[in-house]
């Protein structure tokens, strides 16, 4: 059982949504994901497949993984990059969406490798996100597993600070 967190972006008036961008690294908007993205997929370990006692963690890597290979950017679907010189660096994919009157901008797949994490490539690759968002209109929310500490750190530093909504995922198992 696993409790998902999904919280809204509160802007600062102040805020312009600049920011310093880590030496070595661009970031941008992507219309084709790029071709090693997919190696992304084992960069999580506490999502609900990985949660789950009964799936290994070769299995969940595996999920994102494919789930990376068969995504496609188009209309309602975006993909930010954090590009290194010969690599991706990290990802945030954009899902939106209208629902009850309003559009949302939903990140998620937010992933950094480890060799680039803590330099503030997470925080620029939001911030160039959020920019986006900021021009198409709507609300912006992320959502992680409550148990995620270090991810929920994260957003709040980012602005994400008002708690939208939990919902608890339950996985069915036949058999048992
Ligand atoms: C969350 C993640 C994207 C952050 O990327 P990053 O490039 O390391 O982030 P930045 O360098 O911009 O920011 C790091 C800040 O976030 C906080 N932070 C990030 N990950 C953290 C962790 N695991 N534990 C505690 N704090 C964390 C740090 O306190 C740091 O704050 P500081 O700048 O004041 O020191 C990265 O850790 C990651 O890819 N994690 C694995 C995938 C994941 O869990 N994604 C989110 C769930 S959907």
């Amino acid at each position: 059982m696993n409790t998902e967190v999904t919280l809204e972006y509160v802007r600062r008036p102040e805020d312009g949504l600049t920011g310093r961008i880590p030496g070595g690294l661009s970031i941008e908007k992507a219309s084709v994901m790029p071709r090693d993205a997919y190696l992304l997929g084992k960069e999580f370990r506490l999502t609900r497949f990985h949660m789950d006692e009964n799936i290994t963690r070769a299995k969940s890597d595996g999920v994102w993984t494919e789930y990376i290979k068969n995504f496609r950017p188009g209309r309602a679907s975006h993909v930010f990059i954090a590009k290194a010189r010969h690599e991706t660096a990290g990802i945030i994919l954009v899902n939106r969406s209208a629902q009850e009157g309003e559009y949302v901008n939903n990140l998620f797949f937010v992933a950094i490798k480890k060799k680039f994490r803590a330099k503030g490539a997470g925080r620029a690759l939001i911030r160039r996100s959020l920019k986006w968002c900021a021009g198409q209109g709507g609300t912006v929310t992320v959502g992680t597993q409550a148990n995620n500490v270090g991810a929920l750190n994260f957003y709040m530093k980012n602005g994400f600070t008002k708690v939208r909504g939990t919902k608890t995922v339950l996985h069915r198992w036949s058999g048992r």
